[in-house]
């Protein structure tokens, strides 16, 4: 069985628990797409794990993760977070493996990222990890595929500068290479295959909010390519939300907080959620959950069912909102709009509900949720067209409520 993992707003939806959750039943996962722009935090018996290249299958044990033929790879980034891991007393070895088609990321990626973005006019506010470039590198056939980085002849065309980094990090890598095509060919009908997104819907090169994308293909589609199978093999597809919104950098956000009423539930999301970028420390911009953008995140993903993270935020929230249509100058519309400008200036229709005014962390059961809990979560299912599979109510794996397990579909 084939499960698609991926963000269904602008990243940082909690993919990482989610997976790491439902590693437990996993054989194989595979991250599909991105680079060292994801952080993904998991927390396990007291324990934080921060990944930005591994994917988040690895704390579960016997798992086998491998890096994807779409992901974009610095090997010294890589290397830096397994002997993290190995210091941590995660056990890896022999279980990490990379696509040998996955392209690297090589050291003057990350000046150009970060030169382009200080001289843009309007300015994306990369990660300033070298993902642009080297996804650039890729679509104009002058990239180096790990496999390649193996061909002399190949690397001897690359500035001094690249040729001593990978020979630096060659020797580590290599072992790690396998043909993912042929791995997942091999595979026996009864595994387990967990495939895990990065960043989100919302940030997917060609169905995100462009320009203000990230350059990989983090959509469900990206799965196929970006680990070597057919649309046809996957069962399921999941998408991980939160019951807010955040985005780091810049880009259109119609459900963002905007003045001084708002400040104070914007400082109670960001604090309470920790809402501080894993990977470069930046406070995430937050706003009400925008079910505009999640019926549209849906609908290009062929989303079977949903895992609502962060609902423990607004335990405290007197009267919880969510954004349901776009006030625009061309008037209120309900579909999720093509054109940017337009996006800049929509402002958020919103409704209200009763909020469960309560911890809802030690809740085991969708029953032992408080009504009002209840009712904006069925609220947002009806508004979706989509089920919630799971509710993640705190950092902890064991804090996550399972309605019906995407693994028996
Ligand atoms: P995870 O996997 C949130 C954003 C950056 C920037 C834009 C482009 O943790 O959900 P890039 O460096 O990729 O060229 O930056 O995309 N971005 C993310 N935002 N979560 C992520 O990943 C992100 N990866 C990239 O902040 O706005
Ligand atoms: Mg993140």
């Amino acid at each position: 069985m084939k499960l698609v993992v991926i963000g269904a707003q602008w990243g940082d939806e909690g993919k990482g628990k989610i997976v790491d959750f439902l590693a437990e039943e996993a054989d194989v996962i595979v991250r599909f797409s991105g680079g060292a722009n994801a952080g993904h935090t998991i927390v396990h018996d007291d324990v934080t794990y921060k990944l930005h290249l591994v994917p988040s299958g690895i704390i579960a044990p016997d798992t086998r993760v491998i890096l994807g033929s779409g992901m974009v790879i610095d090997p010294e980034s890589l290397f830096d977070e397994l002997d993290r891991l190995t210091a941590q007393g995660v056990d890896w070895e022999g279980r990490v493996f990379i696509s040998d088609r996955a392209h690297l990321v090589l050291p003057h990626y990350k000046e150009i990222d970060i030169e382009q973005d200080r001289t843009r006019i309007k300015p994306i506010g990369t990660t300033g990890r070298g993902i642009g470039v080297a996804y650039a590198k890729k679509a104009s056939r002058d990239g180096m595929r790990m496999i390649d980085s193996l061909d002399p002849a190949q690397v001897e065309l690359l500035p001094p500068e690249d040729r001593t980094f990978i020979a630096r990090f060659a020797a580590r890598y290599t072992p790690l290479l396998v043909d993912l095509a042929a791995f997942m060919r091999t595979a026996a009908p009864e595994e387990h295959h967990l495939l895990e997104g990065a960043q989100g819907a919302l940030l997917d090169i060609d169905i995100g909010t462009y320009p203000y994308v990230s350059s990989g293909s983090s959509a469900a589609a990206g799965a196929c390519v970006g680990a070597a199978i057919g649309p046809r093999s996957i069962d399921h597809v999941l998408g991980v939300f939160k019951a807010y919104s955040t985005r780091v950098g810049n880009g259109p956000f119609p459900s963002e907080f905007r003045g001084k009423d708002t400040d104070e539930l914007e400082e109670l999301v960001r604090e309470t959620g920790r809402e501080y970028g894993v990977t470069t420390g930046r406070p995430r911009r937050c706003g009400y959950l925008d079910l505009v953008a999640l019926r549209y995140a849906c609908a290009v993903n062929s989303v079977d069912s949903l895992a609502l993270t962060h609902l423990d935020v607004y335990d405290t929230v007197e009267a919880p909102k969510l954004c349901i249509a776009y006030e625009t100058e061309a008037g209120v519309i309900e579909d999720f709009p093509s054109d940017i400008n337009l996006l800049e200036e929509a402002r958020p229709v919103t409704k209200s509900f009763a909020g469960w005014n309560q911890p809802i962390g030690e809740c085991k059961t969708y029953e032992e949720l408080p009504q009002e809990a209840r009712s904006y979560i069925e609220f947002i299912e009806e508004f979706i067209e989509t089920p919630i599979s799971m509710i993640s109510i705190g950092y902890e794996r064991e804090r996550t409520i399972v309605r019906r397990n995407p693994w028996k579909v």
